[in-house]
């Protein structure tokens, strides 16, 4: 049995698939059902108290968090099952990543909304492209785009990441409705995506590829 041979490394990589299943994708599950409550409360087709928006931005709130920190923990056991390179500046970043993530949480106006989530998510992307983190077969130009669950993954991240920053815009303006609504669509088919591409891996390196 492969669980025989488990190292330390081994049992961290399996931290970020876990995270993500047991934490994530149930958030994912109330958050939807919560998303079309405020639908139909808003459309007066469902008597609800107006508290279902609130829980729905609540619970989109936590699922972005979840996500990014779930990816961190991947980037951090990428590189420790990697070829090594220098940790500190990419710790650096990691904890930029989540500070500005947290931030978000706090941050009231709309420019430093919009600034947070950039950050943040511009770190991802960065730590991603680092030479300790970069995997053959992530170069945008080698056509194996569509297959990855790196960019799905981290295009993922920045939509999420954009939903929590233009939540009060969300609740106030119908277009932002309409654009939030549309995104959503593209975010739970790329968290089906990264549900199939992650397992994919997961099953490829089982069998030793
Ligand atoms: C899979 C992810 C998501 C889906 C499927 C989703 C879906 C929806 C839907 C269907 C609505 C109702 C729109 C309407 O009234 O016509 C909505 C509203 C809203 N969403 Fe999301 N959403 C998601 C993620 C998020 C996230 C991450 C946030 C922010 C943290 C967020 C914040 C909001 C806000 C503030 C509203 C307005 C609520 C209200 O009218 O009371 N959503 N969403
Ligand atoms: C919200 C959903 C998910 C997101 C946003 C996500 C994102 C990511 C990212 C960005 C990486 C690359 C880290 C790096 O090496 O730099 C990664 C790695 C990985 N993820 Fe996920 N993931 C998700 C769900 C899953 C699931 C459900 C599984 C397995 C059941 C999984 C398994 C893996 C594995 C095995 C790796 C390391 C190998 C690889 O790079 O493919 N992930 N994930």
């Amino acid at each position: 049995m492969p669980s025989a041979g488990m190292t330390a490394t081994d049992w961290f990589a399996l931290l970020h698939p876990v995270l993500i299943i047991l934490f994530v994708y149930p958030v994912v599950g109330a958050t939807i059902r919560l998303g079309i409550l405020a639908r139909e409360r808003r459309l007066d087709i469902n008597p609800l108290p107006p508290t279902v928006g609130v829980e729905h931005a609540d619970h989109g709130r936590w699922l972005t968090t979840g996500v990014v920190v779930a990816v961190l923990i991947a980037m951090a056991a990428t590189y420790a099952m990697g070829s090594g390179g220098p940790a500190f500046p990419l710790l650096l970043a990691g904890a930029g990543c989540l500070a500005s993530c947290l931030a978000l949480w706090r941050a009231k106006g709309p420019m430093l909304r919009a600034g947070f989530a950039l950050l943040c998510w511009f770190g991802l992307l960065g730590l991603g492209s680092q030479p300790a983190l970069w995997h053959l077969g992530r170069s945008p130009l080698d056509g194996t785009v569509w297959g990855s669950h790196y960019w799905s993954g981290v295009l993922l991240c920045g939509l999420l990441l954009f939903a929590m920053a233009a939540a009060p815009e969300t609740l106030r303006s119908p277009r932002m409705r309409r654009l939030h609504v549309s995104a959503a669509f593209l975010t739970a088919l790329l968290l089906a995506v990264q549900a199939i591409s992650g397992s994919r891996d997961l099953l490829g390196m089982a069998l030793g590829g």
